[in-house]
């Protein structure tokens, strides 16, 4: 009997989407506001989902302290109030899209939970637009 845990988090950062091989013009067709110099800012919701068998001691899939405590250290106290491309080197050469920041997320976290659980990242980037990784 697998059972699915989420804890949503919150970070606010910046970041814009460029190619540096393409010519402005390429760059603001294809990422419109988001290819903006100066950068721009968004409210990132993050859901962080881990699946796996109910502990018959705890009743716990995993305790939730300690997901938050993960989530607070990995990833919340890297990430915000922070300009994604300037600040995190992770993201030095590659693009900070919702879907890469996913990525980024989901392999922090991933070393430090359990393994016989299921991980899965949802990240909003506006209440509209969300991706969904689960490492496959
Ligand atoms: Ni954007």
């Amino acid at each position: 009997m697998n059972v699915t845990v989420s804890r949503k988090a919150h970070f606010n950062a910046a970041h814009k989407l460029y190619n540096s091989d393409w010519t402005d013009a390429r760059n603001t067709l294809v990422f419109g506001k988001c290819s903006n110099p100066n950068y721009h800012g968004h409210n990132y919701e993050l859901i962080v989902s881990v699946k796996g068998l109910i502990h018959p001691e705890t009743g716990f899939v995993m305790d939730m302290k300690e997901l938050k405590l993960i989530i607070n250290t990995e990833i919340i106290d890297v990430f915000d109030h922070k300009n994604l491309n300037e600040e995190l080197l992770e993201f030095s050469t590659l693009n900070p899209t919702a879907e890469n920041i996913a990525v980024i997320i989901w392999n922090k976290l991933r070393s430090k939970i359990d393994n016989n659980l299921k991980l899965t990242i949802t990240l909003y980037e506006t209440p509209r637009n969300f991706v969904t990784y689960s490492g496959d």
